[in-house]
């Protein structure tokens, strides 16, 4: 995990005109050519079915990173070596017809490939088959493919093994891209960095946990995938359990993919089943109404475009947790998730013990105990919460609570946070796995939230509903007040 060059590799970027890639994917690969972390010799195909020609891919993603980069980071000549670096084939994914202009495009050149998937999971197993049948793949290619995989654990086992037929587990990168986030990776520093965590990071210091992925934005005219998925499976399936699996497992043996992967598997088979009892007290499914954020009005969830006006999704979830084992027996984990909330923010809040036996004012009691918020977004930062003795000849010994606090765009103002793209594509191109989902956690995920879903099935609850703009159905605040406790609210 030490900083070397990056290898050249021939990169096929299927679905080359969509939105991932568009918005997302040549924006990262840019960053990483400017940032000189991009083999020399690398090479971008584009792959679509669109009838267009080279030059005219080439000014679609010239037109896309002038979208999607700072004007000030848009330099002439990085953008003319980023733009020269690219190609485009049409081709017709589902058959095999077509597939051998990739060899031919390959030709006599030594680099490794590797395939990226920024297709839906349902054409897959087409695309790698294809590559197969057509003699595109040899031993060295690699394949990234994007959540989600699947939409229960049948469908994703299904997807795994059409996506296993082409290519052996080593060599696939399923992407969870909070994984590429700095901070999530800081998640891992901070905890087997530091003694002072180290140590007290179970269930003798700590209380509870709470995990909140806030976002502001709605559905972003993706309500027919969306509406199928809900947010359960949008985001906690996958986002959310990696970040849970990041706070309770286990000290991994090294810093290799599997090791860390061997850690997280074990805290996803830890987790507890719900019964029906435990999902009417503690999970809370939601969908937003209209409402208002910033100021602005905002239709509800089944006003959106293209909305069917029965659906019971959900937009929202909120639930407590457990992980059974040594460690976290008895520690909460408090998770929240939706749509249309006041703002983004994701973060965590690691809530330690109080002191076992309290000597100052009575009525302080429910202050006397330190949080370590980790915000990974926006504004990353760590802030470990600890109390000092409020100032003032008027206060005796009164306990104040103040932050310890390290933001990070202060701390180390030079750096620029790379987008979690960015590092993920660099990590594929050097051949680490780490930061990418292995097969038997996607499973092991899935096995949790399907059982969550049939629990809701059998119960037949519509989602409550929330005004956009709000922190969710009130229900989600009685869950966690029913325990005497409260969501975190200030950073
Ligand atoms: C995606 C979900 O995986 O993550 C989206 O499909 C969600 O629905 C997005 O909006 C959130 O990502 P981020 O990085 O903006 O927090």
């Amino acid at each position: 995990m030490t900083q070397d060059t990056t290898p050249d590799i021939d990169l096929a970027l299927f679905g080359a005109l969509g939105d991932l890639a568009l918005r997302k994917l040549y924006t990262a690969l840019y960053h990483l050519d400017r940032d000189g972390l991009l083999g020399a010799s690398t090479r971008i195909l584009g792959l679509a079915r669109q009838d267009i020609d080279a030059e005219a891919f080439r000014q679609r993603v010239q037109q896309a990173l002038k979208k999607h980069v700072k004007t000030a980071l848009l330099e002439k000549t990085c953008l003319e070596r980023f733009i020269a670096r690219l190609d485009y084939l049409q081709l017709d994914f589902a058959t095999v017809e077509g597939y051998d202009a990739i060899a031919r495009w390959r030709k006599d050149v030594e680099r490794p490939m590797t395939v990226y998937l920024a297709v839906p999971a349902s054409i897959y197993g087409d695309i790698c088959r294809n590559l197969s049948a057509s003699g595109s793949l040899d031993e060295q290619t690699r394949v990234v493919v994007e959540k989600p995989i699947g939409y229960d654990l049948e469908s994703s086992r299904q997807i795994n093994d059409a996506i296993g037929e082409a290519f052996p587990e080593s060599r696939i990168y399923r992407i969870d891209h909070y994984l590429g986030k700095e901070t999530v990776q800081n998640l891992i520093a901070l905890r087997f960095a530091n003694p002072l965590f180290g140590n007290q990071w179970n269930q003798n210091q700590i209380s509870h946990v709470e995990i909140t992925v806030a976002e502001q934005v709605g559905i972003e005219g993706r309500w027919g995938y969306f509406d199928k998925a809900g947010q359960l499976r949008d985001m906690v399936q996958n986002h959310l359990l990696q970040l849970l699996c990041l706070i309770a497992m286990d000290p991994p043996s090294n810093l290799d993919a599997d090791a860390i992967r061997d850690e997280k598997v074990k805290v996803l088979k830890a987790l507890k089943p719900f019964t029906q009892e435990t999902i009417g007290r503690d999970v809370v499914r939601g969908q937003y109404i209209a409402g208002s954020i910033n100021g602005e009005s905002v239709p509800g969830y089944l006003e959106e475009e293209g909305a069917n006006t029965e659906s019971r999704t959900e937009t929202f979830v909120a639930m407590k947790t457990e992980v059974s084992n040594w460690r976290w027996a008895g520690v909460p984990f408090y998770l929240r998730t939706g749509k249309r909330m006041p703002e983004k923010l994701s973060q965590i809040v690691i809530h330690f013990r109080q002191q076992p036996h309290y000597i100052f004012d009575p009525d302080q009691r429910d202050l006397a105990a330190n949080k370590l918020i980790i915000r990974l977004q926006p504004e990353e930062g760590i802030a470990l919460q600890v109390l000092t003795k409020d100032g003032g000849l008027d206060k005796g010994m009164r306990l104040r609570p103040g932050p310890l606090h390290l933001d990070f765009n202060s701390a180390f103002p030079k750096s620029r946070i790379p987008d979690a793209y960015e590092r993920l594509l660099l990590e594929v191109m050097k051949g680490q796995q780490y930061l990418f989902v292995r097969r038997d956690e996607v499973e092991y995920a899935w096995r949790w939230c399907d059982q969550l879903i049939e629990g809701w099935k059998a119960r037949d609850m519509p989602p409550r509903r929330y005004p956009a703009g709000s922190w969710g159905p009130v229900a989600s605040i009685a869950m966690i007040t029913q325990d005497g406790r409260s969501w975190y609210e200030d950073y």
